[in-house]
Order: C-alpha cells, then sequence, then structure tokens
C-alpha cells in the first residue's frame, strides 16, 4: 500500500510557509518526492541547495506529477492562479492552500470544477511570523502548532485525511472550522492585531516629529510593532480578502478605544485599574496555555462556586444541552465510520469536547461543533493513528472506558489519563473482560487509571456483566468490532442502548436478544447524520425543580426519552410529579419527546432497584425531591452511586444534612425523610450532578445555599447557571483562580 511518504508533493510558493513545509517534510520523509515552483529563482535555488526540494518545476510539471499540492501563496494570487490552474492538474491530485482568509478563496472555489471543488480542501497553519521569503523558512515551524482545515461541502473524507496526514506528519495539531468561523476568529486574533501594528506605525510616523520620537522608542514599541514588519503584499491580500470579518472587529475596537478615551479624560484610575487587571490575567493565562505542551494540565481551573437564592418557581421553555452519551459515541462511531458524518445537537461541555480531542490527536478532522453542529470526516476502522502524547479524557468514566474498548485493538500503544476524580475511578471492570478478549492492558494500582495500552488482535468473548453497566457494555461491543468472531454482552438489568442503536444507525448489524447485545467482528460502519436529543440527565434538574416549586409550570424540549434512560420519569411520577410527554417522536434511531412539568406535592417512596440502572445519574437530583417530599424515600442496592463523579451517596448525605435534612445513609444506599430545607455551604466534592443538585434545593431551602468547587459544571451543562435563571432560580457564580 502506498504511505504518505511515497506521494509526490508540490509547493506552490517558496516562502516562509512553503519553504518550511518543504523542509519539515524534508525532515520527517528524507525520501519523498518534493516539487516547488515559484517566480523566483533564487527561492527555488536557495531549497535546492538546502536539499529540501527533488525539483523546481513549471506549474503545469508540477500539477501533472502531483498528488498533494499546497498553495502557499497569498490569498489574492491564490484566487487568479486557481482558473488557470485546475486544467493543468492530474485527475487524482488533491489541493490545499494556506490563506489566513477562507471565504473569499472558498467562493472562488465555488465557480470552478465541480470535481475540482471535491479535491480542493482549504486549510491554515497558524505558524507564520514577521519574517517572510525562503531564507526565514525553519524545519520546526509547524511543530506544535495550530494548524485549521475548512473543508467545503464537496469534500470527500479521503482529500481530507490526505491534507491532514500532511500536517500531522510535520508535527502540526490539525483542527476544523467552518469558514465563516475560521475567518472571524483569525480577523479577531490575528488581521486585528496586524491592523493595529502597522497603524500604529504608521500614524506615529504621521506625525510632525516623528524622526525624534522614534529615535527614543525601545522595548515597548519594538514589541507592539513586531508585526508591522511583515510582509505588505500579504497582509494587503489578507485584509482584502478578510475585509468584512475585520471591519467588524475593528469597529468594536475603535467603540472601546472611544469608551478608554472617556475614561482617560476622566482621570478614571480605578477603571483603568481594573481593565488592565483583567487583560493582564487574560494575556497571562494565554501565554502560560501557549507554551503549555502537556494537555493534561490543561484544565488548571479556575474555582468556581455556585450561590442560590431561596424561593422562586419556574416558567417558561427551553432546551437543555445535548445528551452526554449520545455525544461520545456520536464522535467514537463518526470517526471511525467511512465518509462524512454530520451531527446536530452536539454537547458542547468539558467531557465530549475531551472526546473530540482526543480523535483529533488520532488523526481524525472534525468540524465544529459550532453552535451543537460538527462534520466528522471520518478514517474508517483501520484509519486511526498513535496519539502523541496522553489522551487526556477529563472528568468522564464514559469516555476512558469506551476508548479502552476501542485502543485495546489498534496496532499502536497508547494512554488513557483524566482528572482527579476519574483518576480515583475503577477501571478493572473494563480491563479483566479485555483481557480475556487479548488486550494487553495496564492500570494504575488499584485498578485505577490511568491506563496503559498495547493494541493486540483481540478475540470475540460471551460476558456476563456482574454490574449493569452501559460503559462496560459498550466498552466490550467497540473492541468486539475489531475482534476475530463474536462478541456478546449480557447485563443484569437494562442499561442504556445507545451504542447497540447508533451501531445500527452506522449500519453494523447488531443482534439484540433478552438482555444479550452480540455482534460480529471486522464490519465496517456507514457514515450518517445524527441528531443529538436534549440530555435527559440535564432536564432531571429542571424536572425536580419544577416539581418542588409551587406554581412552577415548564417545557423541556426536545428531550431524550430513550426507554433504558426515564427511570427520572418513572420515579418522579411514582413520588406524584405532574409529568406530562408530549409529541413523542423518533428522531435519528432514539424517542424523543417534550415535556411538560408542573409543580405537585410530592411523597417519599421505596425506589424499585430495576429502576437504579434507569435513573443513575439522576439521584442526586432524586434525592433533593426526597428531601422535599412528604415522608421517607429508600434505596437499595445501589452501591454503583459510590463510584461515579464522586461517592454520590456519601456527597449528597453530607450536602442535606448541613441542610438540615434526617437522613440514614447504606453501604448500597439512602434513607431520607422529607422535612424543610434549611441553609448553607455545601461542598460539590466536583461533582457537577451534585452541584447543580443543591442549586436546586435552594428553591425549598430558607436561606442561601453556596456550593464550592463547581467548576466541572461545564462538564455536561454548559449555560447551567443562565438557563436555571432565565427559567426562574436564582443562581449566582464566583470565579476565583485555583491556588
Ligand atoms: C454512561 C453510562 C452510565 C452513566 C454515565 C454514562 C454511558 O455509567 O452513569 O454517566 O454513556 O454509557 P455506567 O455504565 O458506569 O453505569
Amino acid at each position: 500500500m502506498q504511505g504518505f511518504a511515497d506521494k509526490t508533493i508540490a509547493i506552490v510558493g517558496l516562502g516562509l510557509i512553503g519553504g518550511s513545509l518543504a523542509r519539515a517534510l524534508r525532515g520527517a520523509n528524507p525520501g519523498q518526492r518534493i516539487l516547488a515552483v515559484d517566480n523566483d529563482p533564487r527561492a527555488l535555488q536557495q531549497a535546492q541547495e538546502a536539499g529540501v526540494i527533488s525539483e523546481a518545476c513549471e506549474l503545469a510539471a508540477a500539477a501533472q506529477q502531483a498528488d498533494l499540492m499546497v498553495l502557499a501563496i497569498p490569498p489574492l494570487m491564490i484566487e487568479t492562479l486557481l482558473p488557470e490552474l485546475v486544467p493543468l492538474l492530474n485527475t487524482h491530485c488533491i489541493v490545499t492552500d494556506v490563506g489566513s482568509a477562507k471565504e473569499q478563496i472558498v467562493a472562488a472555489v465555488a465557480a470552478l470544477d465541480p470535481d475540482f471543488r471535491a479535491r480542493f480542501v482549504p486549510g491554515h497553519p497558524i505558524a507564520g511570523s514577521e519574517q517572510s521569503g525562503f531564507a526565514a523558512a525553519r524545519v520546526e515551524l509547524f511543530a506544535e502548532r495550530k494548524v485549521i482545515l475548512t473543508p467545503i461541502a464537496d469534500n470527500d473524507s479521503a482529500s481530507v485525511a490526505l491534507v491532514h496526514e500532511m500536517w500531522r506528519g510535520v508535527g502540526a495539531e490539525v483542527m476544523g472550522m467552518s469558514v465563516q468561523r475560521h475567518d472571524q476568529v483569525l480577523a479577531a486574533t490575528s488581521h486585528l492585531p496586524h491592523v493595529l501594528a502597522f497603524a500604529l506605525v504608521d500614524s506615529l510616523l504621521q506625525l510632525k516629529e516623528s524622526d525624534d520620537i522614534l529615535r527614543y522608542a525601545a522595548g515597548g514599541f519594538a514589541d507592539f510593532s513586531r508585526l508591522a514588519s511583515s510582509d505588505a503584499r500579504m497582509w494587503a491580500d489578507i485584509f482584502v480578502a478578510n475585509s468584512y470579518a475585520t471591519a467588524k472587529v475593528l469597529d468594536h475596537y475603535i467603540d472601546y478605544l472611544q469608551q478608554f478615551r472617556a475614561g482617560l479624560e476622566a482621570r478614571d484610575h480605578k477603571g483603568m485599574m481594573e481593565v488592565f487587571r483583567r487583560a493582564k490575567k487574560t494575556r497571562d493565562d494565554f501565554i502560560a496555555r501557549h507554551y503549555q505542551k502537556d494537555s493534561s494540565t490543561e484544565m488548571q481551573a479556575e474555582n468556581i462556586s455556585l450561590e442560590a437564592s431561596p424561593g422562586g418557581k419556574l416558567s417558561g421553555e427551553f432546551r437543555v444541552p445535548g445528551d452526554k452519551s449520545i455525544s461520545h459515541r456520536s464522535v467514537i462511531f463518526g470517526a471511525l465510520a467511512d465518509g462524512v458524518t454530520e451531527i446536530e445537537g452536539f454537547l458542547e461541555g468539558e467531557d465530549a469536547l475531551n472526546t473530540v480531542a482526543a480523535f483529533r490527536e488520532m488523526g481524525v478532522t472534525i468540524v465544529g461543533p459550532e453552535n451543537g453542529k460538527m462534520t466528522i470526516y471520518g478514517v474508517g476502522m483501520q484509519g486511526l493513528k498513535a496519539p502523541r502524547k496522553p489522551l487526556y479524557m477529563g472528568n468522564s468514566g464514559t469516555a476512558m472506558r469506551l476508548l479502552a474498548g476501542l485502543l485495546a485493538a489498534q496496532n499502536f500503544a497508547s494512554e488513557l489519563t483524566g482528572d482527579e476524580s476519574l483518576n480515583r475511578r475503577p477501571m478493572n471492570r473494563v480491563a479483566d473482560p479485555l483481557r480475556q478478549m487479548g488486550a494487553d492492558i495496564q492500570t494504575a494500582e488499584g485498578g485505577r487509571p490511568p491506563l496503559q495500552i498495547k493494541g493486540k488482535p483481540l478475540s470475540g468473548i460471551d460476558y456476563d456483566m456482574q454490574i449493569a453497566s452501559a460503559q462496560v457494555k459498550s466498552c466490550l461491543l467497540l473492541a468486539g468490532m475489531y475482534a476475530k468472531g463474536r462478541t456478546r454482552v449480557c447485563e443484569p438489568a437494562p442499561c442504556r442502548d445507545h451504542t447497540e442503536r447508533m451501531l445500527q444507525g452506522f449500519a453494523w448489524p447488531v443482534n439484540l436478544e433478552n438482555n444479550c447485545a452480540s455482534l460480529e467482528g471486522g464490519a465496517s460502519l456507514q457514515a450518517t447524520t445524527i441528531d443529538v436529543p436534549s440530555d435527559i440527565s440535564s432536564a432531571a434538574f429542571f424536572m425536580v425543580a419544577a416539581s418542588i416549586a409551587p406554581g412552577s409550570d415548564i417545557l423541556l424540549r426536545h428531550v431524550g426519552i430513550n426507554p433504558t434512560r426515564t427511570g427520572i420519569l418513572a420515579l418522579l411520577t411514582q413520588m406524584g410529579g405532574d409529568i406530562q410527554l408530549l409529541d413523542e417522536r423518533e428522531v435519528g434511531g432514539e424517542p424523543v419527546a417534550d415535556i411538560r412539568v408542573r409543580y405537585s406535592p410530592l411523597k417519599g417512596i421505596v425506589i424499585p432497584e430495576q429502576q437504579i440502572p434507569l435513573a443513575i445519574d439522576e439521584f442526586p437530583v432524586l434525592f433533593v425531591a426526597a428531601a422535599c417530599a412528604e415522608g421517607e424515600t429508600v434505596l437499595r442496592g445501589a452501591e454503583e452511586l459510590r463510584v461515579k463523579e464522586s461517592d454520590r451517596i456519601e456527597a449528597m448525605a453530607v450536602g442535606l444534612k448541613t441542610l438540615g435534612v434526617e437522613l440514614e445513609t447504606y453501604p448500597d444506599g439512602i434513607r431520607i425523610v422529607g422535612g424543610k430545607l434549611g441553609a448553607g455551604d455545601i461542598d460539590s466534592q466536583g461533582d457537577h450532578r451534585i452541584a447543580m443538585a443543591f442549586a436546586v434545593a435552594a428553591l425549598r431551602a430558607s436561606g442561601p445555599i453556596r456550593i464550592a468547587d463547581c467548576a466541572n459544571v461545564a462538564t455536561s451543562f454548559p449555560g447551567f447557571v443562565e438557563l436555571a435563571n432565565q427559567a426562574g432560580l436564582q443562581v449566582s457564580q464566583q470565579k476565583e483562580k485555583s491556588p
């Protein structure tokens, strides 16, 4: 099979970017055939003397021979060149560019031959500097730098994958973005700073005494004006190509300066201090991150606490964020599929975003998520690349356990790590059965993460799970897709079946009988479209909130009501909750409904054991419902709750006791006596669901509830505080930097 090193690469333009790419490609693959086209014979000669190109060519010769052509010339030149280039190209050559503004280039491509459009994959390495020309080219220019691909609708996965592979091969981290978002982002972070640098220098020049002034210019001037040394032609091109987005951020900046000027005239020392402090912190954090190579420490989160004021009622219609379980799985299956998978409603929470980052690290091009939309250019079952660093799964047990199954079967080694909470969670429940399939997995002491995985050929097994865990089931089915023969997983009680449903959505046959799911290894996944419903586990906070706050009446839109997830509906209804499912429908293989919830006095219940896996994530907020209900609620058989993001029985018991609730805990459950709730300070123990549950409790508390350690709310429910306030809770958020 032909590998990337066997491809002929043509670079048009041997400036800083094109020259550095030639150097880097040569460094990575000394045997690679690299053709170069440039108007400047000196650049070609220098590159040849440096041994980084195989041949200097005319455009036509390069276009005939190349497998991949990189247009490393300014944006307006690309537009002029394209109509000339297209008829010269051989029929398989993929073309990409490096332009810093994409919309105009993409518009120019839209007018060209459809066959060419499928093969033009726009790209942008964010690695330039004020230097230009081949003389400035450096072999390591792209190492650990971001390259943004902005694939267009006509692109197929194979074209995108080839461009991805090239940039990955020179050490870059390849991201995906929509064309519009790219241009907006770059206008703010790159084009505006260039305007300011050029403008500062030029405006000083226009001052009468400019010579004299510039004589005294020193470090500050040098630092700020560095970008004004950039190539004039290229930047005039970029501003013309991205005039609209740049003008927009410039308008904002001009308004800002006017405000600042007013503060200056008023000698507003305090106001300026505030601005400068804020800016300094943002810049310091950015620099720390920018030069920070180890992603596992990226999440040095701020310390966020919540304060929920007592009372209030809920009203209105809302859509809570996308389902976390389905979002994780959509990335996994989309990445492994053949073809392009389009996703809507994706959860833009940290857990799911870490899964996206992991697949990017394994060479998958993923565009977005932007407003819940995401496009995944599948690499096929055998297309993942060895990660270059440990894969950081943050707070997510689901991501770690599912990926363990997948990675066990790859032909490379990998490491899975997580945050403090995840690194305490048990992994032998997946490592043991995976080892039975032939996997080579090392855990840290006590079966905890990090996991060291050496990919191995696996064989299918028949596995009877001791616990009803969808994570274990999904992990084994993912491993089973690669295993020889049949993998069959049986569960002691029904637990969420999103993996089985999604496998079928991606056209992989799954056999479901009684309480077992089985599949044969060795098939393939066909890309599809996915509409992720709202997460019933996030909706649960509002269901309980509306149930306990007198006068409440809310409608939660587009909530997933998969029968393996509806324990919260059954239990709240059993407690006397007033819940109505409206417009029940099926969306992409998952049942969905709008859910109306009205206040209703609740009563305590004995929780039926078979409901536990169906409501496994909802117990923190159900305990709040129990504390507000009349009588006792008893839960037994739920020891699993002790190994979630926190020990949820303990964390809730301590918190509820602080609020004066009478309760008793057991190794496998809790007994809660409903009554009045007081005020108090709660430690969420870094568990998102504990934090949100206590924010809901404030609706019935006698005073404020302050909740510490809430940064992880963002793992599953970005925008919780805003939505809660919109609905009628009164929650404020305080941020301070972690020590
Ligand atoms: C999940 C399964 C459940 C659940 C978790 C998500 C999944 O865990 O608690 O939040 O997406 O498969 P277990 O399988 O460990 O019960």
